[in-house]
């Protein structure tokens, strides 16, 4: 720091950032005619003002250690502030009036770092009363076990601020997807709205909370972390049915089951064909002709209000900040970052990010490959029907009620123990699922649902040996015509 004008600057983003974080409310500062006016103001003042020149006395002992610093102590800097506060200024905040009186000059390393720290406190402060909104009945709807709603927490956390039309219910929590094959997949989340696997990332961490300063574009996000483990996802393959502890297929059933599986569900489950990237392009089902719970997918599309009740595209607004996130961040990256980021990425530039409403012709569903799948349960986006097994019966003879947490895998339905609450696992309490409430409703897909007993158990029988042989997959995709 050269001169006082800078911790006056200081000063006054430190009275911008924490104190008066309620932008509705006036500046706390602002009433305050001059320095002694706030160090006369009871508890309050006086505790500011001698917290006031704390900062002055160890930031001039900071400058005294530099002797090219302009030499500068706290009875100068009270002095210059008491003068500089003595002018009244109407309307403005005494800091402000004094930095205006004042030349701009940088921050030093130690302030700028306090000031980020501060600007991270102030970001904390707001998400943990978006948090505190999300814990009142009715604003978030129970997630349970391996689910989450990160574009619903993402649009109230990150656009709250803007206008607080953005602050709706978190209502659409959805289920952890099988992560092999993931890097041949075009397009990524259960609704197919991005390509980057970088920026998908860092939303999903930013959607559970991680922070990030608008002005500055630093992040808690780890990036160069997150894509050291997205190297292990790729090496992610898909289970093979364990036959030595669930037992061997039977392989009369399972031929049996694979024609039924040929003549019902591969149309849809096998992609579509590659993009001019080699990428997977999957079949993907409007949110009607799915009949799958509809929210996650409309939820997306929802356009974000900005301060004057305008809208933008939540995917327009999240690419922009994302894209933003990613291009600084990587300017701090080692070299060997940079690269891996290149190569995570190679395929996936330019990043996309698609509202389905205008692009697919409105919000959709993609048909996923099955291979390993029969280990995923419970099955849908939103996690809603706990067996293969009850997928595949009409819906209103599927679970409405059922529970998650359990470890213990059923090889016949093909799906994890949900009967009861009682020893599900010996780590997790058992959370019991809701599927009458909207978001969590396990509707639609009735696909293969009035097959007979005996071909139901056949297709589960064939599900557990399906191999998606993605390789064979060379095909265009047309995109089809808007
Ligand atoms: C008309 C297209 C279509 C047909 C036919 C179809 N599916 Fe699907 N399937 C989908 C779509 C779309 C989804 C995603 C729906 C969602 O998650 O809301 C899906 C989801 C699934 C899932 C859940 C995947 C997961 O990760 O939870 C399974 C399992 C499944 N289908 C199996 C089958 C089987 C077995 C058949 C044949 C009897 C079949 N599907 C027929 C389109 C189809």
């Amino acid at each position: 720091m050269k001169d006082p004008k800078e911790l006056l600057g200081f000063l006054k983003r430190l009275e911008e950032q924490v104190i008066s974080t309620n932008p509705d409310e006036p500046s706390l500062l602002a009433k305050f005619k001059n320095f002694d006016h706030l160090k006369g103001d009871g508890e309050f003042g006086a505790g500011l003002a001698s917290h006031i020149l704390q900062r002055v006395k160890s930031a001039t002992t900071a400058i005294k250690t530099d002797a090219e610093h302009l030499a500068l102590d706290a009875e100068l800097l009270e002095k210059l502030a008491k003068d500089l506060l003595a002018k009244e200024h109407s309307g403005e905040s005494p800091l402000e009036a004094l930095e205006d009186t004042l030349e701009h000059s940088h921050l030093t390393d130690d302030l700028a770092d306090l000031e980020s720290a501060l600007a991270d406190i102030k970001y904390r402060a707001a998400f943990l009363k978006v948090r505190a909104w999300l814990s009142e009945p009715g604003n978030r709807l129970p997630a349970g076990y391996g689910r989450a709603d990160d574009f619903g927490t993402a649009r109230v956390e990150l656009f709250a601020g803007w206008n607080k039309k953005n602050m709706v219910p978190v209502n659409a929590p959805v289920s952890t997807p099988q992560l092999w094959n993931v890097d041949e997949y075009a397009w990524l989340h259960w609704n197919a709205n991005t390509n980057s696997v970088i920026q998908r990332s860092i939303g999903e961490s930013i959607g559970v909370g991680a922070t990030y300063n608008p002005k500055t574009l630093t992040t808690s996000v780890p990036i160069s972390k997150q894509m050291h483990v997205e190297e292990q996802i790729l090496k992610v393959l898909p289970p093979q049915w364990p036959g030595e502890i669930f037992g061997k297929p039977d392989q009369k059933k399972v031929a049996a089951g694979r024609t039924i599986f040929e003549e019902q569900c591969k149309g849809c489950h096998t992609p579509a064909g590659r993009d001019e990237k080699g990428l997977l392009e999957f079949n993907l089902l409007t949110v009607k002709e799915a009949g799958t719970d509809s929210l996650d997918a409309t939820n997306f599309d929802r356009p974000v209000y900005k301060a004057d009740d305008s809208t933008v595209g939540f995917a327009v607004s999240i690419e922009t900040l994302l894209t933003e996130l990613q291009t600084t961040q990587k300017k701090t990256m080692s070299d060997a970052d940079k690269s891996l980021m290149d190569t995570l990425e190679a395929k996936r530039s330019p990043v996309k990010w698609r509202d389905t409403m205008t692009v697919t012709g409105g919000p959709v569903y993609p048909a996923k490959p099955l291979e390993g799948t029969w280990s995923t349960g419970p099955f849908l986006h939103n996690g809603s029907v706990p067996t293969m097994y009850h997928l595949l019966l009409p819906a209103d003879q599927r679970p409405k009620k059922f529970f998650v947490g359990s470890n213990d895998f059923d090889p016949e339905k093909l799906g994890f123990h949900y009967e009861t609450d009682e020893t599900p696992s010996k780590y997790l309490k058992a959370f019991e699922f809701d599927a009458t409430v909207k978001g969590n409703f396990n509707t639609g897909h009735e696909f293969g649902t009035d097959l007979s007993e005996e071909d139901r158990m056949a297709l589960l029988e064939y599900l557990k040996t399906h191999k998606d042989n993605l390789d064979d997959i060379q095909n265009k995709f047309v995109p089809p015509a808007e």
